[in-house]
């Protein structure tokens, strides 16, 4: 980790979860001039896809460097390696939360090598942006929208147990409902020797300072009204690692990780 950067990047980067909230706020406007007078459910699903259509961007430009070396296989214990240390991302895939569909252009890459994507996302609001980058990335006749959310999967009917070849969760575990039972969940429907892709943000490790972690609780307090049902401090590597029996289990912070992040990330890939 570093320790050479500027007062002033560590404030940014302290900051940076108000800021996001802020703009946030400022969709909320639309989002009621469209909705209303319809549901509060309807109101933040709106709010969300109005919100990620300008975010998701450039939440996609700083996170490609990280996740498209993690679907080709190139990131061990939290570092890029040259060549690849897993398999690309192949087979039956199974996208949780795409939103906008931010990532269907890096799955266009791995396109020949996969089989068919399932994109489980419970927001319909976002579905036409969604199907609309299906579109552009040539993925129709592969990629299938599952309207719901995790927790529905099963009685969906939709993917049967032990059939996927390829989970791939972007920053979206920070976004499901009873994460622990639903990562358990998800486990389920991956082959044997079937691989989950993971880049998440979580909640501060036992090495942040003290003062760090509980700055993160309390923007957790206000955080999830704001960004869609994202939840800060989620011991998500934890309920990883717990969900089942894994054959290898690759899950690290990033290594360019610095002490300061509000956010920080894990990444890697665990194999069942
Ligand atoms: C922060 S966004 C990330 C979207 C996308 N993965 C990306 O990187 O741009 C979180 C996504 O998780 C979705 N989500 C929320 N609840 C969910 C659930 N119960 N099951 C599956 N996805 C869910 C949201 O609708 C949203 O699209």
């Amino acid at each position: 980790m570093s320790s050479s950067d500027s007062p002033l990047t560590i404030l940014n980067t302290l900051i940076f979860p108000l800021k996001f909230i802020f703009l946030s706020l400022t969709y909320l406007p639309r989002a009621l001039l469209l909705t209303f007078p319809s549901s509060l459910s309807t109101l933040q699903s709106a709010w969300f896809s109005l919100f990620w259509s300008h975010v998701g961007p450039l939440v996609r430009e700083s996170a490609s460097p990280s996740v498209i070396p993690l679907l080709s296989g190139l990131i061990t214990r939290g570092s890029l390696k040259p060549t690849p240390v897993h398999p690309a991302i192949s087979g039956t895939v199974l996208e949780l939360g795409p939103g906008s569909g931010q990532w269907t252009s890096t799955l266009s890459r791995f396109s020949s090598n996969i089989t068919k994507i399932l994109g489980v996302e419970p927001n319909t609001g976002i579905h036409p942006l969604l199907r609309s980058q299906i579109k552009k990335n040539n993925l129709e006749d592969k990629y299938t929208i599952v309207p719901c959310g995790v927790e529905d999967l099963a009685s969906s009917g939709k993917v049967e147990k032990e059939s996927v070849d390829s989970i791939m969760t972007v920053l979206c575990l920070c976004s499901i409902p009873e994460p622990q039972k639903n990562i358990k969940e998800l486990y389920t429907y991956l082959k044997p020797g079937g691989r989950w892709y993971v880049y998440e943000h979580v909640k501060q490790g036992p090495e942040a300072p003290r003062w760090l972690a509980i700055y993160q609780s309390v923007l957790n307090l206000i955080w999830p009204h704001f960004i869609g049902g994202c939840e800060m401090c989620r011991d998500t590597p934890k309920w990883l690692k717990e969900a089942g029996p894994w054959g290898d289990i690759d899950l690290s912070r990033p290594e360019k990780s610095v002490w300061y992040e509000t956010m920080p990330n894990v990444i890697g890939v665990l194999t069942k």
